[in-house]
């Protein structure tokens, strides 16, 4: 089965695509929604939190990772690379080759959490690639609270996401990185305030991308996911699992709007079913 991790419901977008990519490979999901936001603790805490996360899909029968928080990737990937025989995808790799290819003025900005932020990760990664690109990065420590909410569209986080987006404007960018997996659900308010010219690079799209390709080039991990899994059909999406560490309405609202089905949240703390 393929683990997927997040501090919330951002990763769901990564699941998501992952759903429409992959088809034929089983999700297991854990949102540790007890302890979102990720992006404004410190690097300590995202580890501690990231192990548990990787035990827990472990536990479950994961048999490969994929790291669906920019936060958690940022502060904790080459750790738990090292303590983990399992592959594992996190979310930074694919997106800053992507913004790389894709930016001709090589100008590129970023809009993340606190801690993807301050870890420098996205710069470092696209200057490895391309050293003559400019990057220019945002915090946005209120946008995760706000979506985790279900406030996609008030009048509030509209007025939150202008004053984020305003600086960036300035720097005149021709691609702006969605380096956090909660903010494919605010594209139509981030495409807006920036500009139409400006192309937004999705973490979970480019992610899917990835793995889709990873796998076709690992016959002995598919071999094995097909061989556990011989009822599993394509589109037979309902085999799915997802796992949250706390479950209240309007995050059982936002994951059904993600999926445009109703989710079964199982909530690891309750021991019920939500
Ligand atoms: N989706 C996580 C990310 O990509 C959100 C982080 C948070 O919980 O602050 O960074």
């Amino acid at each position: 089965m393929i683990g997927i991790f997040d501090s919330g419901v951002g990763g769901m977008t990564v699941a998501k695509t992952i759903e429409q990519v992959c088809p034929q490979y089983p999700l297991l999901y854990f949102g540790d929604v007890a302890h979102t936001p990720y992006g404004s603790k410190s690097p300590e805490t995202i580890i501690n939190y990231s192990r548990r996360n990787v035990d827990f899909l472990l536990r479950q029968g994961a048999e490969i990772i994929i790291v669906a928080c920019n936060s958690a990737a940022a502060t904790s990937i080459n750790k738990l690379r090292t303590e983990y025989s399992v592959p594992i995808i996190d979310v930074v790799t694919a997106t800053a080759s992507k913004a790389t290819e894709n930016t001709t003025n090589k100008r590129i900005g970023i809009i993340g959490t606190r801690a993807t932020v301050q870890s420098d990760i996205y710069t470092q990664q696209i200057k490895q690639r391309n050293p003559a690109c400019q990057i220019y990065s945002q915090a946005c420590p209120l946008l995760v609270p706000l979506i985790e909410e279900g406030w996609l569209n008030k009048r509030e986080t509209k007025m939150i996401v202008r004053r984020y987006l305003t600086p960036l404007r300035r720097h005149q960018i021709d691609t702006l990185i969605l380096g956090c997996t909660h903010y494919p659900l605010l594209t139509p308010l981030i495409q807006k305030r920036i500009g139409k010219k400006v192309r937004l690079i999705d973490s979970s799209i480019e992610t899917a991308r990835y793995l889709q390709s990873f796998l076709d080039n690992s016959p002995e991990i598919t071999s094995n996911i097909r061989k556990k899994n011989t009822n599993q059909q394509p589109h037979h999406f309902e085999k799915n699992l997802f796992f949250v560490s706390d479950s209240t309405p309007p995050l059982r609202k936002l994951a059904n709007g993600i999926f445009g089905r109703k989710i079964n949240l199982i909530n690891t703390n309750a021991n019920t079913n939500t």
